[in-house]
């Protein structure tokens, strides 16, 4: 039984997160491991992942520096460039090597630079993607200077995603980590081959929080988050028990002093306490009984994947955000809330 001190739900899923390589990744890929049994992982390495034998290397990788006590499958993702090969990615897929392809606008995002400068140069490998069942995930901005960063996900929503839903029906898309009613709206609107996932941290801050009391490099992410009715927006429609709205983390880590500089980093670190973060967003908006088609139901009849077997428990207790994760002797990551106090307590699995 469920009640308010605790909630057993199938494990869930993390339908985006950035693992990065190397060092960065061996410190941080236990905390998802811990709490989700599958997660979709993004190919924006400094060196992209474009190839079948880059993302077969790059997931050893990631399950070497995963612990042994727990099942965790990482699904992998293939970064979209200009000059994209057809074949590699249709072929990846069907051979279960990629699980989707991930389009950056050129220069949207970290390490964005090798993104799509023209949509319309891939529109074969959409036809080719369509046919097969594979999904796109798209960072849903618009990149120009001109366009002022708050309106680069309704700009792109109404200049880019409409007209390519028009023109590929079929094709399953997913508009990754919305921040604005526009957002929220468009997704409502569409079939069951669009869905949208939402991160922890754009249903807990809005824009006025990046600056509270001085400038908060550690809330500073992409796409920004925005004022405070979009927030209210994005709880209601991943509370509401939606099938298109899923959990994605965007749990992007990047090192303490990248964050903390003249220029820093977009990236924020949510992957220590998530489910605990997520949890209490589902409390406080009363809406416990609809964490689990969310968490872990919704993203996996997206994605036509099995719903996990095992099951998680979150108890109402108290979970203390840890102050860092160190990388090194020298370098830490600062997590999303660091030191905060959050109402409850992934029990385990
Ligand atoms: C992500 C990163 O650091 O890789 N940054 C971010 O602010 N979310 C990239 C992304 O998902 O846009
Ligand atoms: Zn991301």
């Amino acid at each position: 039984m469920n009640d308010f001190k605790k909630l057993t739900i199938c494990r869930p899923d993390d339908w985006h997160v950035h693992f990065r390589d190397n060092n960065i990744l061996k410190a941080v890929v236990a905390f998802t491991a811990r709490q989700f049994a599958r997660a979709m992982v993004m190919p924006n390495l400094i060196r992209p992942v474009k190839t079948m034998s880059d993302s077969i290397a790059y997931r050893q990788r990631i399950l070497e520096a995963s612990p042994k006590d727990i099942k965790f499958n990482p699904l992998m993702v293939c970064y979209l460039t200009d000059d994209a090969c057809s074949n590699e990615i249709i072929i990846g897929y069907k051979e279960k090597i990629f699980a989707a392809v991930k389009f950056y606008p050129s220069g949207a995002t970290t390490n964005s630079e090798f993104g799509v400068t023209d949509i319309t140069q891939v529109y074969s490998l959409f036809e080719k993607m369509s046919q097969v069942g594979m999904p796109l995930l798209v960072h849903g901005e618009v990149m120009s200077e001109d366009i002022d960063i708050f309106d680069r996900e309704a700009i792109f929503i109404e200049k880019v995603l409409v007209p390519l839903v028009m023109r590929f029906p079929e094709l399953k898309i997913v508009l990754e980590h919305v921040t604005t009613k526009e957002a929220v709206d468009f997704v409502c609107e569409q079939n069951s081959n669009i869905g949208a996932t939402i991160t922890a941290h754009h249903m807990i801050i809005n824009r006025s929080d990046m600056f509270q009391g001085g400038i908060r490099p550690h809330l500073f992410c992409l796409p920004i988050a925005k004022r405070e009715s979009h927030r209210i927006a994005l709880r209601k429609a991943a509370t509401s028990g939606h099938q298109s709205f899923f959990l994605g983390t965007d749990t992007a880590p990047h090192l303490k002093n990248t964050k903390e500089t003249a220029c820093g980093c977009a990236g924020i670190f949510s992957a220590p306490t998530a489910l605990e973060m997520y949890a209490q967003i589902f409390e406080e908006e009363k809406a416990l009984d609809q964490l689990e088609s969310f968490a872990s139901h919704n993203g996996a009849n997206f994605y036509g994947l099995p719903i996990n077997k095992d099951k998680i428990t979150l108890e109402r207790s108290f979970t203390k955000v840890p102050e860092f994760v160190a990388v090194s002797k020298k370098e830490r990551i600062i997590p999303f809330l660091a030191g905060e106090k959050l109402n409850w307590k992934l029990a385990g699995i």
